[in-house]
């Protein structure tokens, strides 16, 4: 790989921001929050005791201030590992490429991501509007296949791999882990699972409305290979944290129980206790 990059594959903006998140290096916090929705940033933010920086694109919305003293970033992904590809490398950029001479740096510096999500569990004993960190990851996305250095095995993903039943996904499966070091402060969650994130959230997670999804028994066969929970971003996070460097975890708080067909009554306060909970153990 070439030291520097084209203009064409690092995009910047006409004030030398990261194209899609339309960030200067300044811009961010080491410790960043990364939410699904843009409405969640300033439901996020208003606990800082400081909002210095307020910037957006398209979904990417981004607030960076100051909580208990401590700078802190929270970032809108929108939806999808498609998305989560984009801001995983234009974060990255911003701290260990060089964007003015479009050079790496010689240091790296890691990121420390807090993902607060929401999920639907498979389990039908997992209760709806309590919070699931994400240990274990497999995608069915596909995107690490992209990159040509990625591999990640353990206990849970080959006994995963073995007893996959559709052939025809299976080469689309990868895997990845929470990082240890963030797995402490998360250590009294109600839950502890392993997630499956899919590339839609109808019948790739087995939801079946006017098309009929693949399997009846998806959401039964996927519990009965140790999946927990079912959401759309975290194995991309994950995976990517571990090919840059970079240290991350999910929180889900579950808004829907699949197997007993129940949705939270009031997934606003469910949100809210959430915000609190992470806010609480990211910056003590
Ligand atoms: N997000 C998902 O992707 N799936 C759910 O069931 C709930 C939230």
């Amino acid at each position: 790989m070439l030291n520097k990059l084209a203009a064409s594959e690092l995009v910047l903006n006409d004030d030398g921001s990261v194209y899609h998140l339309n960030l200067l290096p300044e811009d961010i916090a080491d410790k960043i929050l990364l939410v699904g929705d843009p409405d969640r940033v300033p439901r996020v933010s208003k606990y800082f005791d400081t909002v210095e920086i307020k910037k957006n694109k398209r979904e990417f919305y981004t607030h960076t201030g100051t909580l208990r003293g401590e700078r802190i970033t929270v970032m809108s992904t929108g939806i999808g590992t498609e998305n989560i590809d984009i801001v995983m490398n234009e974060l990255d950029a911003l701290v260990n490429i060089d964007l003015k001479n479009k050079e790496f740096k010689t240091e790296h510096k890691s990121l420390d991501l807090f993902r607060m999500g929401t999920c639907g569990s498979v389990n039908p004993d997992i209760q709806v509007d309590n919070l699931l960190v994400s240990e274990n990851v497999v995608g069915l996305d596909g995107l690490m296949h992209f990159y040509s250095d990625y591999k990640f095995e353990n206990e849970f993903s080959k006994s995963f791999l073995d007893n996959f039943p559709y052939a025809n996904i299976k080469p689309m499966l990868y895997f990845s882990d929470c990082a240890p070091e963030l797995l402490d402060l998360y250590k009294d969650a109600k839950y502890h699972g392993n997630t499956a994130t899919f590339p839609g959230f109808y019948a790739p997670q087995g939801r079946q409305l006017r098309l009929k999804a693949l399997d009846d028994q998806f959401l039964e066969k996927l519990n009965d290979l140790g999946i927990s929970n079912f959401e759309m971003e975290t194995s991309a996070i994950y995976g990517l944290s571990k090919l840059l460097g970079h240290k991350a975890i999910t929180v889900n708080c579950v808004i829907a129980n699949r197997r007993r067909g129940e949705f939270a009554a009031d997934h606003h306060a469910s949100e809210k206790m959430m915000i609190e909970w992470v806010l609480e153990r990211v910056i003590k």
